[in-house]
């Protein structure tokens, strides 16, 4: 089992990554919980609750379960969550356990950081994506005019991430994943991203997998230790999300993935960087790895006005301008301020080479 250290202004906090670890749960826990609320997903709940459930059986313990995907990130659902909390009588002493991936995480999270001012979290993540979304603190509900619009940062308390939990992911769900992890390796180093080329989804390998979540999560947690709340460095974390943010609203969260948005705003931050920055970068390999592993490319016809409105009103926008995250080269990211007319040319390039029309 790997343990990773998270420092946090708020308080530290450790990753234990392991096989099948979840029954090591209660010796990481502080005994003066009065209650503990599940929150799960209907997909997850069927494969992973009861084993979470039997582990705690010291405690009080109440199970909410929302739909799964993105239609749970909503106002709605987070009322509805804390309706159930204030029902069952949690109290400030309350401990929130989110099982599942990042939706749950996210969710669980930002409900936890506003019952009662704040209550304790865990999370307990069943995706490769929520190496990302669990690791960091940033927790948020979407706004029907743009994602994770409504949030906070709350660290959890602890975060057990069980790699079996991994083995019932689709394909899709890997695939979904992989996309963050080549976001990290892109920022992190060339040997990282060179070992995640010879992955393929179809066949992943778990010690592979573990590996590859360990330094993925490294990579995020050097960037969130120096810039916590987002002032900066943090910003790099970004990479490829002003437009796979734009694409998840554009296409209403039902065609493609978060990583699968991810992958195409990966290339395209690649693009900008090789065309603003005269930047040498393995964008060929990373295309052709993306083509090798299925990721949708090619999309329906896009009204390029409306996607621009809608990577406007993604947080990373400043006065309206779009604020990009490029690279220099594999390993040095930078922020770079990208104007309309700019954007526009930019992504009217980018969509007709990957055959995409543009209205
Ligand atoms: N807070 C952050 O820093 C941060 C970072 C990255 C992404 N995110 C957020 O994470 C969300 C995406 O997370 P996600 O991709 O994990 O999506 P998700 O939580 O919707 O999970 C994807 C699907 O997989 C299913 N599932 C989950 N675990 C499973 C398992 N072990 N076996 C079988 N099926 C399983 C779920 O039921 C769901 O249908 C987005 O909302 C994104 O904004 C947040
Ligand atoms: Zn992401």
């Amino acid at each position: 089992m790997d343990e990773i250290k998270i420092k946090s202004t708020e308080h530290n906090y450790s990753i234990y990554l392991g096989y099948d670890i979840y029954k090591n749960l209660p010796q990481h826990l502080s005994t003066h919980y009065s209650s503990i609320l599940i929150l799960t997903d209907e997909n997850v709940k069927k494969l992973y609750l009861k084993e979470v459930e039997e582990s705690l059986h010291d405690y009080t313990v109440y199970t909410k379960v929302v739909k799964p995907g993105e239609e749970s990130k909503t106002i709605d659902v987070f009322y509805d969550v804390h309706s159930y909390l204030i029902e069952m009588g949690c109290d400030r002493n309350s401990l929130m356990i989110a099982l599942g991936g990042g939706v749950v995480g996210d969710l669980a999270g930002f409900v936890a950081a506003t019952y009662m001012r704040g209550i304790d979290y865990i999370q307990l993540p069943t995706t490769i994506l929520a190496h990302d979304s669990s690791v960091g603190g940033k927790v948020a509900i979407n706004h029907e005019y743009g994602k994770n619009l409504i949030g906070n940062f709350h660290a959890p308390r602890l975060i057990i991430y069980d790699i079996k939990t991994l083995k019932s992911l689709s394909i899709k769900e890997i695939r979904s994943g992989y996309a963050e992890l080549i976001k990290e390796a892109l920022i992190a180093n060339d040997s990282f991203f060179n070992n995640l080329l010879a992955v393929s989804v179809h066949s992943v390998n778990f010690n592979h997998l573990q590996n590859h979540l360990k330094k993925g999560i490294e990579t995020k947690a050097i960037i969130v230790e120096q810039d916590e709340k987002e002032h900066g460095v943090r910003m790099h974390l970004n990479l490829g999300h002003t437009l796979g943010h734009g694409l998840e609203t554009y296409f209403e969260y039902h065609t493609l993935t978060h990583g699968e948005a991810v992958a195409i705003g990966l290339l395209f931050s690649l693009y900008v960087s090789e065309q603003l920055l005269s930047a040498e970068l393995p964008t060929k390999a990373l295309f052709k790895w993306l083509k090798e592993n299925d990721y949708p490319l090619k999309l329906k016809a896009i009204n390029l006005k409306r996607l621009i409105k809608l990577m406007k009103s993604d947080k990373k926008a400043v006065n309206q301008s779009i604020q990009m995250v490029l690279l220099s080269r594999v390993g040095s990211p930078l922020t770079r301020k990208i104007d309309n007319h700019e954007l526009e040319k930019y992504l009217r390039e980018f969509f007709s080479n990957l055959g995409s029309d543009v209205l």
